[in-house]
């Protein structure tokens, strides 16, 4: 898993269990990608019927993820959160921790994130963190710093395992897709910041993610420390998303 691209499609707040049903047997006749990690995050109340389809129909070749999780372990007078534990016990593989739309429309901010990570990765399932700086914070030069201070929760993390998404929110759910000198820059900075926050022993996935697609992901996989896309628009098709896994198992 650690060696392999990754594509990761986020359908946000999006499905309906019949279309969800359709687009699993529509995978069934995928092309083999052995040099890819296929994952799929749907919505909290769908992701037992996701994962029930990965089983039966898919035989696990995609992995069931999950958009988000809640800060509090176990079990708890938490009204309407769904914790970590849980979505274990119903089988989803990777969590998603940060994405820009929990800080945006929720105010989650490094500590609840940290509380997540932690939480994930107690009951042994892999987070992808997501970061990613606003178009103003890049336009006043200050990307780098305000990525450093979204890695920071990385640091002694019990795990030997880190995934990131770089995702510029400029360029999320937009069509602006960074430039490939611009991922290349971040993606060579974030890979230098997980090693001095967690060790040099670390196996690292970078993935890039805002707007890719069919047309763009090939570019995208050849930039240096690329290990794959966090996929929102795109994967909400069959036909979009299995051509950037085919981009990726080529890559
Ligand atoms: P997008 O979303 O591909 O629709 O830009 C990416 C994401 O938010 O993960």
């Amino acid at each position: 898993m650690w060696d392999k691209k990754w594509v990761i499609g986020n359908w946000k707040m999006n499905g309906r269990l019949q279309n969800n049903n359709a687009l699993m047997h529509r995978f069934r006749i995928m092309p083999t990608a052995d040099r890819v990690v296929i994952g799929l995050a749907a919505p909290t109340v769908y992701l037992l019927q996701l994962h029930n389809a990965m089983q039966i129909v898919l035989n696990n070749r995609i992995l069931t993820c999950a958009q988000d999780v809640s800060r509090f372990p176990n079990n708890g007078a938490y009204t309407g959160e769904v914790s970590a534990d849980m979505m274990a016990d119903i089988g989803v593989d990777i969590v998603l921790i940060g994405h820009s739309e929990r800080s945006l429309y929720f105010g989650e901010k490094n500590e609840i994130q940290r509380q997540k990570m932690v939480n994930v990765l107690n009951v042994g399932l892999t987070p992808l963190l997501c970061v990613g700086e606003s178009l103003e914070e890049r336009e006043a030069g200050r990307e780098q710093e305000v990525i450093a201070h979204q890695l920071s929760i990385l640091e002694g993390l019990d795990t030997k395992n880190i995934a990131v998404a770089y995702e510029p929110v400029w360029a999320i759910g937009t069509g602006k897709v960074a430039t490939t000198g611009q991922i290349a820059d971040m993606h060579a900075f974030i890979h230098k910041q997980i090693l001095s926050l967690c060790g040099n022993d670390v196996n690292i996935r970078i993935l890039y993610g805002g707007s890719v697609n069919a047309g763009n992901a090939a570019d995208i996989f050849a930039v240096p420390y690329v290990d794959g896309a966090l996929v929102g628009g795109a994967s909400l098709s069959y036909d979009s998303f299995t051509a950037i896994i085919d981009a990726a198992q080529e890559s």
